[in-house]
């Protein structure tokens, strides 16, 4: 009995942390990585002064989302930009870009 508990415990929190990881995996794979980190600036903002600027806006996962498909500039300091997702080899789409807008609005 102990056991069965036990193993239902495990598939739910593996079930519950999948989907996180999952869209990490995704922004490695897609090369976010390369210029952003979750708790420190790199070349980009982090992910987490990201998600504490659009956290309390109610349009802040569709604006993260835009701006990862159509890129920006100058927004988090000058002479910096951020090349759009959408028209490199591989194609972003929105759903993609949506998921990382919501893994991105998690980092505290
Ligand atoms: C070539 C480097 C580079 C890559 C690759 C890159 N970014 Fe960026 N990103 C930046 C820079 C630089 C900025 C800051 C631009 C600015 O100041 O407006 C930025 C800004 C952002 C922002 C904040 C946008 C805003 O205007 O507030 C988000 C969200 C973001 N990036 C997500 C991503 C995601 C997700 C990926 C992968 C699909 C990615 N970035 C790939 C360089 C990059």
């Amino acid at each position: 009995m102990k056991q069965i508990v036990i193993s239902v415990l495990a598939a739910a929190a593996l079930a519950a942390a999948t989907p996180a990881f999952a869209s990490r995996q995704l922004a490695a794979e897609r090369g976010c990585l390369e210029c952003h980190a979750v708790d420190k600036e790199v070349w980009g903002p982090s992910f987490r002064q990201v998600a504490k600027y659009y956290r309390p806006l109610s349009d802040g996962r569709d604006r993260i989302a835009k701006r990862i498909l159509a890129g920006g500039a100058e927004h988090w300091g000058p002479d910096r930009s951020m090349p759009a997702q959408a028209t490199k080899t591989y194609l972003m789409d929105e759903a993609d870009a949506k998921r990382l807008a919501d893994w991105i609005l998690k980092q505290r």
